[in-house]
């Protein structure tokens, strides 16, 4: 089953940016064409669009229920989005390098990339982690790393994400550790971890263990949190990988909140108030070039959560009925052909989120499609943000769109069409239940096919690719990873394991074990052991002698 709706005229809608555009000999080709969603979408939209449609329910206030407009009074009239750049590669002292020139250029949040092995819990002198340390996000493998990746960055004074999920603990702990050694309080530090196991089980695939096990320590690390860390975000529960392996709107608003109904279900399971833990949750989405749906999609799902959290779960808090969300311009939409092209699709992106009020955005560099970053593309990637805040009105008003024929209309339908894929999912017996059965992935894939053919077809144009090519392409140097990185790492991890008192981090990883195999929180000793410099790698394995690691169904 896909959410693909069938136009509401009895033909057929024109494809979306067909080959055969514009007029003909017969007059303009004013079929209604598709959304990214398979909606239709209106030539023309009037005010019998929304004939009974109530501003006071479907709308409200800005910053109150059911937040269509946005979670805050005054959005960015009061406080511009969190600029807030993905970085990280190589060691941690480079990543360190990278993060204080983003600051110098006016990023105002950051937000890490971690290395492969890392996001794996694996040491960089693990076997399986041979050729990728340092390569798609920073090593880190202890307390040590650390304290390298923030050196001269005060802890009280930023906030920092982590794309981070199966040892999303273990980093969240490191963090704390540096907090601490820089005399931080606790309670001051902000940011958010990714800690969302169960997209990874959908697509990117950075699980470790089970799916149960897994939601329990998302429970332990939300209990954790409320105690240690009251303003870190617990979890950003993403739609932006299913976007990216092919989602489309309807699906990554299904999906990613779906998953968000798991996990408040785990966390009242283990015994947490909603109002305790659910302010604290956030999301992740992706911006599309489809800039009209894709203003839809974000104050749908808003509308959405704000009607679950409240109608579902009974949350009280008004805080825990906002979506608030981190948006990343749309990666798979970026070509390798013309890479100057890219600039200009994620201005529009970009535009796209802010329209659609996001509180975090992170914007592609041009230049992504063929290698990482470089230092240019990365601060023009900022600057795009920096010239939408300052330079345009769109800072100076709340939620333009509101009152929309086209953009209501929209929103309405993304939120019928994603309640009713919700609700497939719940009578497939939730969430985890469905990605046991490959419900989610396979979906995505049909979808991703579709988007395939059209390329193929000419149906969808991707200017410079198969349509608008330049054949004389110059060729692109893109910036290389230095192989080296790996043996400076495995070099820093022999001589932190000679240094430490092997006993202690043994005992420390042995009452770690002992909290995995019963109901204490596992936070408590792993951050004991962490403190004794036990690695990333030693601390996942201790929880992967305890609960295994996960091994998905081959469901076509
Ligand atoms: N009025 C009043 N208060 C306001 C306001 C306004 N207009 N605007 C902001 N504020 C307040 C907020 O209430 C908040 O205060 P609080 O912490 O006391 O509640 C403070 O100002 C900061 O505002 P936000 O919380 O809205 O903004 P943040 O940037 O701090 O947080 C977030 C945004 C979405 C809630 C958070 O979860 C976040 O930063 N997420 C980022 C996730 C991220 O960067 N992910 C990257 C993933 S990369 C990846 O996975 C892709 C890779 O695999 C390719």
């Amino acid at each position: 089953m896909n959410d693909r709706v069938e136009p509401r005229g009895s033909e057929r809608a024109a494809p979306r940016g067909s080959a055969q555009d514009g007029p003909t000999r017969a007059g303009p080709d004013t079929t209604p064409r598709l959304t990214e969603s398979g909606l239709p979408i209106e030539p023309v939209y009037g005010p019998e669009h929304l004939a009974g449609w109530d501003p006071a329910s479907q709308l409200g206030s800005p910053g109150s229920f059911p937040y269509t407009r946005g979670v805050y009074p005054t959005m960015y009239v009061g406080r511009p989005w969190t600029m807030r750049q993905y970085a990280g590669y190589g060691t941690a002292a480079e990543s360190n390098q990278r993060f204080h020139r983003l600051i110098e250029a006016g990023t105002t949040g950051l937000s890490v990339a971690f290395d492969l092995p890392t996001q794996m819990g694996f040491d960089s002198d693990a076997p399986l982690a041979h050729g990728e340390v340092g390569k798609v996000g920073v090593a880190i493998d202890s307390i040590e790393d650390m304290r390298l990746l923030f050196d001269g960055i005060p802890l009280d004074r930023v906030s920092t994400s982590m794309t981070i999920n199966a040892p999303a603990a273990v980093l969240l702990l490191l963090y704390q550790l540096v907090g601490e050694e820089q005399g931080v309080p606790s309670a001051a530090l902000t940011g958010t971890i990714q800690n969302d196991v169960l997209k990874e089980y959908i697509a990117r695939g950075t699980f470790i263990y089970p799916p149960q096990a897994s939601l329990r320590l998302v429970s332990d690390i939300f209990a954790y949190c409320r105690r240690e860390l009251p303003r870190f975000n617990t979890i950003s529960i993403s739609g932006y990988h299913m976007a990216e392996a092919g989602a489309s709107p309807v699906q990554e608003v299904a999906f990613t909140l779906a998953n968000g109904i798991e996990y408040v279900r785990a966390a009242l399971d283990a015994g947490l108030d909603v109002d305790e833990f659910a302010p604290r949750l956030s999301f992740f989405f992706v911006a599309r070039t489809t800039l009209l749906e894709e203003v839809a999609k974000f104050r749908a799902a808003r509308r959405l959560w704000a009607r679950v959290m409240r109608d579902e779960f009974g949350a009280k808090n008004p805080k825990s009925m906002m979506l608030r969300f981190h948006t990343q311009t749309a990666g798979v939409q970026l070509t390798a052909q013309q890479p100057e092209v890219n600039l200009v699709r994620v201005a529009i992106q970009a535009l796209a989120a802010v329209l659609g009020g996001t509180q975090s955005l992170h914007t592609n560099a041009y230049d992504e499609a063929l290698a990482l970053p470089s230092e240019k593309a990365a601060r023009l990637a900022l600057r795009t943000q920096q010239v939408l805040a300052y330079e345009t009105d769109v800072t100076k008003t709340v939620d333009p769109f509101a009152g929309s024929y086209a953009v209501e209309t929209l929103t309405d339908q993304i939120e019928a069409e994603a309640y009713k894929l919700m609700e497939v999912i719940q009578s497939l017996g939730g969430a985890v239940a469905a990605i046991e059965r490959g419900f989610q992935k396979s979906a995505i894939e049909q979808s991703a096919y579709r988007i395939a053919q059209e390329i193929d077809d000419g149906e969808r144009v991707v200017v410079g690719v198969n349509k608008f090519q330049t054949p004389d392409e110059e060729p692109y140097q893109p910036l290389r990873v230095d192989p080296r990185i790996e043996e400076e790492q495995r070099a820093r991890l022999a001589k932190l394991r000679a240094d430490r008192s092997s006993s202690e981090v043994e005992r420390h990883l042995a009452a770690l074990r002992r909290a995995a195999a019963g109901s204490d929180n596992v936070l408590y000793p792993m951050k004991e052991a962490l403190a004794a410099r036990a690695t990333v790698g030693e601390v996942c394995d201790a929880l992967r002698d305890v609960w295994g690691v996960y091994t998905p169904p081959d469901a076509f």
